[in-house]
């Protein structure tokens, strides 16, 4: 354990190397799931991982799994990995750090030829944005069990486009089951997205659990005219319908304390042309607290709000959910592992909460989990300005690197 280190370099150059894929103008990352790019970066990983030596493999909803042998291949694997999928307008960070800071560990137990008892797995998870197909955490959602695979399969994109149908055209749309066998211990490594590492001079988060989580799709009915000839009086436009209702979603956030966030950030409006009244709108909800309780009266909220928007103005409404993630707490014992590998290497760390949803909140159920975070410049993510420094995702990964290694030579189940 001593005499394996990990290579800061290459892990900064991985990572500049991924984020060449679906590059912006504004130097950051366009990667939605299962898109052209998002093929390009699994395909990347794939080879990155083949040439590490492990054996790959992806299941049915299109998570890849890159496993470095152990010598006792009757043990539960050690699982670590994030996801290659960004926002539209996203970093080149978020995520990518989570499964090359995994690879990275493979490469530098290669390096010294250090074998562990138990596999360790780098994993990709399929979607966890949900920037695309409106989810989010898809992947690892199906393989912990709060997800139907079928359902998600047949999930569609705003242009009808389904995760199944997306998962073959890309050629990721495996065969292995999804899920179902045990995890000794599953660890990732994330930036944190928010400023508290930074502007506390910690390198380090000990992740101890993660806020509550709940989307909704909503669709709004009204009825397309022409905009120069139907009076003001007889219209059902769904775009203001649905624009009052976003108003007042705004406003629900509000009645409680502490606040829940609450997040209008996609609308599609049909037929979407600036001389027909609107007859359509889809919008979705993001709205997340630590507290289940206070998610459940903010649903109710959300429900009436927009239930007496679509009353009023004469106009038809459905509410989805599509996704409903409860608070998690992590596993005490992976908290601690983590602390104790960063106290032992020097690294300043403190605990720390998390505002994001992660795949890892979906592993808690099913494998003790936990987090590691490290800064990204002022907190910002889902922003093509997302930055970090080198030396921090190095310090992040050495300690993944011990808290691996520590739980894949740990045989006891
Ligand atoms: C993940 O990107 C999230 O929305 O928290
Ligand atoms: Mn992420
Ligand atoms: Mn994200």
């Amino acid at each position: 354990m001593n005499d394996v280190s990990i290579d800061a370099a290459r892990l900064w150059a991985s990572h500049m190397e991924m984020a060449r894929i679906g590059a912006t103008p504004g130097g950051g990352v366009g990667r939605l799931a299962l898109s052209d790019e998002d093929k390009a970066a699994r395909d990347l990983f794939v080879r990155w991982c083949a040439d590490a030596g492990c054996q790959v493999r992806v299941d049915r909803i299109g998570n890849i799994f890159a496993r470095r042998p152990g010598t006792d291949e009757t043990l539960a694997p050690v699982m670590t990995g994030s996801h290659l999928d960004t926002q539209p307008l996203g970093g080149r960070f978020d995520g990518i750090y989570g499964v090359l800071a995994g690879l990275e560990v493979v490469r530098a137990l290669n390096d010294v030829g250090l074998a562990t008892r138990r596999p360790i797995e780098v994993v990709v998870w399929t979607d966890e944005e949900g920037a695309r197909f409106r989810a989010g955490t898809a992947g690892s959602g199906v393989f912990a069990g709060l997800s139907d695979l079928e359902e998600t399969l047949a999930l569609r994109d705003p242009d009808g486009r389904s995760i199944g149908d997306e998962l073959a055209r890309i050629g990721y749309a495996g065969d292995a089951p999804v899920g179902g066998f045990p995890v000794a211990a599953y660890f990732e490594a994330h930036i944190e997205q928010g400023p508290i590492l930074e502007a506390e001079g910690k390198t380090v988060g000990a992740v101890m659990g993660a806020q509550g989580h709940r989307c909704f799709l909503i669709t709004v009915e009204g009825e397309e005219g022409h905009a120069g000839t139907l009076p003001m009086e007889r219209r059902r436009d769904a775009l203001l319908g649905a624009a009052r209702m976003i108003d007042a979603l705004n406003r629900v956030a509000y009645r409680f304390e502490p606040h829940p966030v609450v997040t209008v950030g996609s609308l599609h409006v049909r037929p979407n042309s600036p001389n027909t009244v609107p007859g359509g709108a889809t919008f979705t909800i993001d709205s997340r607290h630590p507290d289940d309780a206070i998610l459940d009266a903010v649903e109710g909220a959300m429900r009436a709000a927009c239930a007496a928007v679509a009353e009023e103005m004469g106009l038809g409404l459905t509410v989805a959910p599509t996704a409903h993630r409860v608070p998690v707490v992590f596993d005490e014992g992976c908290v601690e592992s983590v602390r104790r590998a960063a106290a032992a290497l020097g690294i300043p760390w403190r605990d720390i909460y998390s505002g994001a949803g992660h795949d890892a909140c979906n592993m808690a159920h099913v494998a003790p989990t936990g987090m590691i975070f490290v800064p990204c410049e002022r907190g910002i993510s889902h922003n093509e300005r997302e930055n970090a420094k080198p030396e921090d995702l190095a310090a992040g990964c050495a300690v993944l690197l011990r808290v691996l290694v520590e739980r894949a030579d740990d045989a006891a189940t």
